[in-house]
């Protein structure tokens, strides 16, 4: 696991804090995972997001989409570097389908998760996704 330019940048430690503050507002009574998210846009700003889950349980969403929500919100498409914050005792990579939507958005896209036990991995997207379907794909269907 190597941590090249991302230690010690200012929007590491910011996205860092963000992403533990969201983890702590976050409503998982279901599965008792909570986690927060949050990315970096290209210009330094900072989005979070938290997992909301829903008694309906497929009605709920996960952190980083929750964030990538913020962001395109706040008018930010283009991003840096993602930072997820969990309490699980390893360090998890975001599921499947944030890999997807978060690809339509950042393809090389940095990815660091940690978690409360001290625990910190890093992913470049392209290597969780190697395959992605872009919307190049809808362009090219006729
Ligand atoms: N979850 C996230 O928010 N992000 C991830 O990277 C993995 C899973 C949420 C979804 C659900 O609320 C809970 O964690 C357990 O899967």
């Amino acid at each position: 696991m190597t941590r090249p330019a991302l230690a010690g940048a200012p929007s590491l430690e910011s996205a860092r804090a963000a992403a533990l503050a969201a983890m702590q507002r976050a409503y998982a009574p279901y599965s008792d995972f909570r986690v927060g998210a949050a990315l970096v846009g290209v210009d330094g700003s900072v989005f979070a997001g938290c997992n909301v889950e829903n008694s309906a349980y497929p009605a709920g969403i996960c952190a980083e989409r929750g964030a990538l929500a913020a962001a395109v919100a706040g008018g930010v498409r283009r991003f840096d570097l993602l930072v997820v914050a969990t309490e699980a005792d390893a360090p998890t990579p975001p599921c499947g389908m944030c890999r997807q939507a978060l690809v339509e958005f950042a393809p090389d896209l940095a990815i660091v998760t940690y978690t409360t036990h001290g625990g910190e991995a890093q992913w470049s997207l392209a290597t969780l996704l190697p395959h992605p379907f872009t919307p190049a794909a809808l362009s090219h269907h006729q």
